[in-house]
């Protein structure tokens, strides 16, 4: 059985086919990062318009490289409207023209279950931390369509917070991996940020007030002082990781399970995998990264995650893009789970 996966949320133009036995027999990634970087986010109307261009000519190639594919499966939210709509159309026009199914997949889904398709994948119920450019969550996985959400982020996304922090310090979008690099040359203790909500109970996140105190510490920097940007870069993603450890470790603790899985965008920063890491093993728990190209959008986790639910016998439903769509309104392939 094959799937083919289309993934169009906001600015990365994904194709990929997931096999019985095989995984990920093909797999196509177009990144818009260079015709937005000059207005230092992604501008909507502009990712609509590119995915219009991008995507059939790479969904042609799949079906040429790889054969007929049983169902379908793409992305229908959460994400920008209009480029949700682009691959939805497209997806439920093909499966449509060839009388297979179209498979409407969450992509905090996709996300959260791509650490399944490694070789040492973990088995449910785990616990997973979300660090994306738009969302920040941690969420009890309990069965494929299960999920409780623990905590979410009141105001910022981390990676948003990190791509914020880094154009301050002048660096250029997405600037989450460029701060990181900086980082690596600052020197610990120059600069105290605060950990907001850590000492508040439950899982939930901020970052809007760490951003602040960043924007009013990088205001002050002498110009003169060459290390000093590096310092603040430091010292901010320390701040990060510290909270994301800390709330990640409440959310192992409440749910008692042992295996942390991280996804999303900034599950790429090296600071945050040796924390996570470090704080799993001293509870003799496990954390589990993705490969790094599966760590940010992409086709492959909507094409196994489409796979997965068709696997578990989802039949396909009616085809509704949402910008909205939490993981605690998911059910199982099978209807809602009683527990
Ligand atoms: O998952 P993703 O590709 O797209 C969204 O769905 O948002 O995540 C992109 C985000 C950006 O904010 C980017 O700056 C951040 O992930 N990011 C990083 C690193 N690599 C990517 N943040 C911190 N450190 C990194 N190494
Ligand atoms: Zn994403």
């Amino acid at each position: 059985m094959k799937v083919l996966g289309i993934e169009t949320s906001c600015d990365e133009t994904g194709v990929a086919v997931y096999e019985d036995g095989a995984g990920i027999v093909w797999e196509e990634l177009y990144s818009q990062i260079a015709l937005h970087r000059e207005y230092g986010g992604v501008v909507p109307e502009i990712a609509s318009r590119d995915h219009v261009r991008r995507l059939a000519p790479m969904v042609e190639r799949a079906l040429t490289e790889t054969g007929p594919p049983e169902a379908i499966a793409y992305t229908a939210g959460p994400g920008l409207m209009g480029a949700l709509l682009v691959g939805a159309s497209l997806g439920a026009a093909y499966a449509a023209a060839r009388g297979i199914p179209a498979l409407a997949i969450n992509h905090l889904e996709g996300h959260i279950l791509a650490p399944l398709m490694s070789a040492d994948a973990p088995q449910f119920p785990f616990v997973a931390l979300l660090v994306s450019g738009g969302h920040t969550m941690l969420v009890e996985a309990r069965a494929l369509g299960d999920y409780r959400l623990l905590g979410t982020t009141l105001d910022d996304a981390a990676g948003e917070a990190f791509d914020k922090t880094a154009s301050l310090l002048g660096l250029p979008y997405p600037g989450g991996p460029e701060l990181s690099r900086l980082a690596t040359e600052g020197r610990p203790g120059r600069f105290e940020l605060p950990r907001p909500l850590v000492d508040r109970p439950g899982c939930d996140f901020s970052f809007s007030g760490l951003k602040t105190a960043a924007l009013y510490a990088a205001r002050d920097l002498d110009d003169t002082d060459v290390l000093a940007r590096a310092d603040l870069a430091r010292a901010f993603e320390e701040a990060v990781v510290d909270v994301l450890a800390e709330k990640s470790r409440r959310a192992l603790e409440a749910t008692g399970h042992d295996v942390l899985i991280v996804a999303g965008g900034v599950a790429a920063n090296r600071r945050l995998r040796e924390a996570l890491q470090r704080m799993a093993g001293a509870r003799g728990a496990r954390a589990i990264f993705p490969a790094p190209d599966l760590c940010t959008d992409n086709g492959a986790m909507i094409a196994h995650a489409g796979w997965r639910r068709l696997a578990a016998g989802e039949q396909p439903g009616e085809s509704r893009v949402r910008a909205r769509w939490s993981l605690d309104e998911l059910t199982s392939p099978r209807g809602p789970i009683v527990v």
